[in-house]
C-alpha cells in the first residue's frame, strides 16, 4: 500500500512541471511579474503555447527585450516589442498592476515604460493564442491590447485602423525605430515611405495601395485587415477588399503567418509550418512590396534604399543588398545598409581613374548632359572636371 502511494506520488512529482505549463489558459493575475535574466521565472504563455510574452536576451550581451514571440518554432521569432524596441538590463522587471496595467521598470525600480492609456482598473492580463497581449477589466472588457500598438509586424486577425503605423527596426538585431514606415493614411492609401530619423519627417511614398478616391470617398480605404486565413487587404468604406497581393495563401491549419516591415524597408508576408517535421523549417516569403526597392525609392531628398554613395542590388527575395563602390568604405562598419564615404587613401591621388560598373546608375544626380557625345568624350570630360 505504501509502495503504491509512493509510486503515485513519484509519478505525480514527475508530471508536475509539465502539467503546470500545459494547464495554462493564458491568464496572468494582477501582481504577477517577470524579471529579466532570472532563469527561474518563465515567460507568460498563451493557452496553445504558440506565443510567449516576456524578456528575450539579445545576442550575447546582458540586454533584454520585453517582447512577444512565436514560442514553439526553433527561431522564436519576435513579433512585438515594448519600450520602442529599447532593451533593458538584467534585473529589470515587468509586472501587471490594476491601475497602470503592464509596467516595465529598471533594477532600481524606476519606471521605463507602461501600457498606456489605461482608463479602467485591470482585472487580469492574458496572452492570447492570436499573439496579442490583452489587459482585461471588469465585465471582461478589453482595456488595452498589444495588437492596437503594433511595432514592425502584423499577425492574422490584427487590424490596422486609419492613422496606424509600423516602423522598421534599425537592423536585424537592433529593435529601435528605423527609417522606414508602413502607414494607413487618412485619405485611405496604405503607403511605405522613408522618414528623417531626427524629425520624423515623412519622405515620398515608394509604395501605395491605390485605395484613395478623391471624388467618391466611399471607395477609399479605412482599415487594413490581416484575416485568420492569411489574406491581407485594405477594406474600403463601401466594403470592398483590396488585397495587397492577389495570391494563394497556404492553409492556416498547417502554417503560421506574419507580415513584417523588414529593417531594409521591404514589407514581406511570410509563412512557417506549425509542425517540426514539415518543410521548409524557416519563414518563407509569400510576397514582398515593393518589387525592387533599389529603383522604387527615387526621392529628391533623403536616403534611398541604401545609404548615400552606396550601390543597391536586389536579391531573389526582393531584398536589397548594399555595397560601397571601389575607393569607398562604410561610414559605420556595423551598418551595411548605411552611407559610403571615400576611403582616406584616395583623397591624395593626383591621377584619377575611371572604373566601369555594369548596370549601375545614380539617377537624379547627373552633373551635366553632353549631347551629342561618345564614351571617349564623356570619359575625358569627367577626368578633366
Ligand atoms: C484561467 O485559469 C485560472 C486559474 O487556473 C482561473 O482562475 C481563470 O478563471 C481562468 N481564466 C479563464 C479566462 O478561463
Ligand atoms: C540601436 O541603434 C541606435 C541608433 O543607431 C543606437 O542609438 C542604439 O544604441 C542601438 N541599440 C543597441 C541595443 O545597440
Ligand atoms: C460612390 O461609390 C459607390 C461604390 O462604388 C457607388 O455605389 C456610389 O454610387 C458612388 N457615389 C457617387 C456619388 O458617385
Ligand atoms: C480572408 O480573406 C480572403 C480574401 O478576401 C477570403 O477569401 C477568406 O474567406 C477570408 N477568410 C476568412 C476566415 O474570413
Amino acid at each position: 500500500m505504501s509502495y503504491v502511494l509512493l509510486h503515485t506520488l513519484f509519478c505525480f512529482l514527475l508530471l508536475l512541471p509539465f502539467s503546470t505549463i500545459a494547464q495554462t489558459n493564458g491568464t496572468v493575475d494582477v501582481g504577477a511579474s517577470i524579471t529579466a535574466g532570472d532563469r527561474s521565472t518563465t515567460p507568460w504563455l498563451s493557452a496553445s503555447q504558440d506565443f510567449a510574452f516576456g524578456f528575450k536576451q539579445l545576442q550575447d550581451n546582458n540586454l533584454f527585450l520585453l517582447c512577444i514571440w512565436y514560442y514553439k518554432i526553433p527561431d522564436q521569432t519576435i513579433v512585438w516589442y515594448a519600450n520602442e524596441g529599447v532593451p533593458v538590463s538584467a534585473g529589470s522587471k515587468v509586472g501587471i498592476t490594476a491601475g497602470k496595467g503592464l509596467v516595465l521598470s529598471d533594477p532600481q525600480g524606476r519606471e521605463l515604460w507602461s501600457s498606456t492609456p489605461i482608463l479602467n482598473q485591470v482585472a487580469y492580463g492574458s496572452m492570447s493564442d492570436k499573439g496579442s497581449f490583452v489587459l482585461v477589466g471588469g465585465g471582461s472588457v478589453n482595456i488595452w491590447e498589444s495588437f492596437k500598438y503594433p511595432t514592425d509586424t502584423l499577425l492574422p486577425t490584427q487590424i490596422m485602423e486609419s492613422g496606424g503605423v509600423l516602423f522598421s527596426r534599425q537592423s536585424e538585431k537592433n529593435f529601435s525605430r528605423g527609417r522606414f514606415q508602413l502607414r494607413l493614411l487618412g485619405d485611405g492609401n496604405l503607403v511605405l515611405n522613408t522618414r528623417d530619423l531626427g524629425t520624423n519627417f515623412a519622405y515620398d511614398a515608394y509604395y501605395w495601395s491605390n485605395t484613395y478616391d478623391g471624388v467618391n470617398v466611399t471607395n477609399s480605404g479605412y482599415r487594413v485587415i490581416f484575416n485568420e486565413t492569411g489574406y491581407i487587404f485594405v477594406l474600403t468604406r463601401s466594403n470592398q477588399r483590396e488585397l495587397l497581393r492577389p495570391t494563394t495563401v497556404p492553409p492556416s491549419g498547417d502554417y503560421y503567418y506574419r507580415a513584417t516591415l523588414n529593417f531594409d524597408g521591404v514589407l514581406t508576408q511570410y509563412y512557417h509550418p506549425k509542425t517540426e517535421n514539415a518543410d521548409p523549417k524557416t519563414w518563407t516569403p509569400l510576397w514582398s512590396e515593393p518589387d525592387n526597392i533599389c529603383v522604387d525609392i527615387r526621392a529628391n531628398q533623403g536616403r534611398w534604399a541604401c545609404g548615400f554613395n552606396s550601390i543597391c542590388t536586389i536579391d531573389d527575395y526582393q531584398r536589397p543588398s548594399c555595397s560601397c563602390p571601389e575607393g569607398y568604405s562604410l561610414l559605420d562598419p556595423n551598418d551595411k545598409n548605411g552611407d559610403c564615404t571615400p576611403s582616406c587613401g584616395d583623397y591624395n591621388r593626383d591621377l584619377y581613374d575611371l572604373s566601369v560598373l555594369i548596370d549601375t546608375d545614380w539617377p537624379l544626380s547627373d552633373y551635366e548632359q553632353l549631347n551629342p557625345s561618345s564614351e571617349e568624350v564623356c570619359r575625358n570630360s569627367c577626368l578633366q572636371d
